[in-house]
């Protein structure tokens, strides 16, 4: 097994050498964790030039809208993530659902390339990665990839994404524009939960040596960026609606896991506002539920494993949803019947109805998760639960005709509507709700030996030292030492000089 991205020294220096003389060229700069974090902090030299650049072009500075707080039309920046308030017309409980928009990213409208970037940026400054000598390879169900294939476009380098043949259309679709070869695009057997696949996929790849695999499963930049940069994000959403709302309290963020990169945002907002930590997974695959496997349409979650950098001893509760419900619900949601059922008959607000396109199927998937919790827990008014929607519907429209046919004979009509809203709304029927208690959690945990120490020869002794929250604690101490090896780099290629930055970066 590769090592897992924790150098904080530079381990070839050629490659490194490499690497600043390629960025120097293309005029690439890095932006820091810290500037992320909080985008106010990127030098207004670099906010100015960004001005010009469009969201979705493959244009180094986008790297440094690789954040939550792009404006709604993504090209400025705004003081607090977009995000939704979900009401009571439309959830059926009381407690405030809080949902931030992924859809806001640049390159992939989803936050996914935050993870790319999470987990490629460490390797860069530490010289474990070369763009002009190594290929990316950026195994996922798709957006991770995609997110990947996006900067490794950027650092002008082959980006191979590797994801199931089953994934949704618009990936594919998305891919085809941005490989440099549609060799770069390799499908594994299966759909969503064919994690297995990909992993023996990337071992088979993994033997040529110019490849580099960005192991989203097991880098622990996925986990540190989302603890640190998605965290804080959510967080500002949190206080933005508790200053409209005095004394309303985080009691939970849901987060649907594929990766567990993004529920790392939990230990946040855990530690800052004592929020619950709630892991969710499809119900018909519900592996951290009852070690169980199977089949469903939630595409970006539940891989049949526990990946190596789910902080598992800090979840506090699984909920499985089922994927009839993100389906039928995603017409619901983006019908104009089935709008106008929300707007006339449960009287939903017309201006949130209209922005239910950002929830793509897993963002459903979270806000049925977090009416589960609230019921399960009895949240009431003064109650926020905070959730993320990682990409929109736009990524799914293809699948409207499948759902369609499959649920609906082909044609959904307003008493389907009022049908799924009574069923998975009101009745939230197919949600399985369980709190974890110590064995709970361990039993999730140890489901990862089987994945981690037996099939990917992780150490015995790495693999425990994941028990102590002091373990993942201490990881965050990576932040402000790669984010001083990002500043030093981008001292060396000049860039940031040469767009007018000065030298104290601000
Ligand atoms: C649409 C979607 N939702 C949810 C997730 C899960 O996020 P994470 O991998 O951070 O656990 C992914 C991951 O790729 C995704 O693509």
């Amino acid at each position: 097994m590769a090592t897992l991205g924790l150098e904080t020294h530079v381990v070839d220096k050629d490659a490194y050498r490499s690497t600043v003389a390629r960025f120097r060229d293309a005029g690439i700069a890095l932006p820091t964790f810290a500037q992320l974090r909080d985008p106010e902090t990127i030098p207004a030299a670099v906010r100015a030039r960004l001005a010009d650049v469009g969201p979705d072009e493959p244009h180094p500075l986008n790297l440094f809208r690789v954040h939550w707080f792009n404006d709604a039309d993504r090209r400025g920046t705004v003081a607090v993530p977009g995000y939704l308030v979900l009401p009571p017309e439309l959830t059926g409980v009381k407690a405030k659902i809080l949902v931030a928009l992924g859809e806001r990213f640049p390159m992939i409208t989803a936050h996914k390339v935050l993870a790319a970037y999470g987990c490629l940026a460490p390797r860069l400054v530490t010289g474990q990665f070369d763009p002009a000598a190594h290929k990316a390879l950026w195994p996922s169900t798709g957006n991770y990839c995609r997110g990947g294939v996006a900067i490794s476009r950027i650092m002008g380098c082959r980006g191979v994404a590797i994801l199931p043949e089953g994934m949704s259309q618009e990936r594919f679709d998305w891919l085809e524009r941005w490989v440099a070869d549609q060799d770069d695009v390799v499908r594994t057997h299966g759909t969503e939960s064919n994690v297995k696949e990909i992993y023996d996929k990337c071992a088979e790849l993994d033997a040529i040596s110019e490849n580099i695999i960005f192991n989203q499963f097991s880098e622990f930049g996925n986990h540190l960026v989302h603890a640190t940069v998605t965290g804080p994000a959510l967080g500002r959403v949190f206080e933005d609606a508790a200053e409209k709302h005095p004394g309303l309290r985080l009691r939970a963020f849901t987060s649907a896991t594929g990766s567990a990169g993004a529920i790392a945002a939990g230990d946040h907002l855990k530690s800052v506002y004592g929020a619950k930590i709630v892991a969710v997974e499809a119900l018909e695959c519900p592996t951290l539920l009852e070690n169980g496997y199977g089949e469903h349409n939630i595409q970006g979650i539940g891989d049949k494993h526990v990946p190596y950098i789910h902080n598992a001893m800090n979840t506090d509760a699984v909920c499985g949803i089922s994927d009839t419900a993100t389906d039928t619900l995603s017409l619901l949601f983006n019908s104009d019947i089935g709008q106008s059922y929300l707007r006339n008959r449960r009287g939903v607000d017309p201006h949130v109805v209209e922005q239910l396109g950002s929830l793509g199927f897993s963002a459903i998937c979270n806000v049925l998760a977090a009416i589960r919790a609230a019921r399960h827990y009895g949240y009431g008014e003064g109650d926020a639960i905070v959730t993320v929607a990682t990409d929109g519907f736009a990524m799914y429209r293809s699948e409207v005709p499948k759902i369609t046919a499959k649920y609906f004979g082909g044609s959904f009509d307003a008493v389907h509507a009022g049908e799924v809203f009574g069923q998975h709304v009101l009745g939230n029927e197919a949600a399985r709700f369980e709190e974890l208690d110590q064995a709970g959690r361990r039993r999730i945990f140890n489901l990862g030996y089987f994945t981690w120490v037996e099939q990917q020869g992780v150490a015995f002794e790495d693999f425990v030292a994941r028990q102590q929250e002091s373990f993942w604690r201490g990881l965050r101490s990576l932040i402000p030492a790669w984010d001083a090896m990002i500043d030093e780099l981008n001292r060396e290629t000049g860039v940031l000089a040469a767009l007018g930055v000065p030298a104290d970066g601000v």
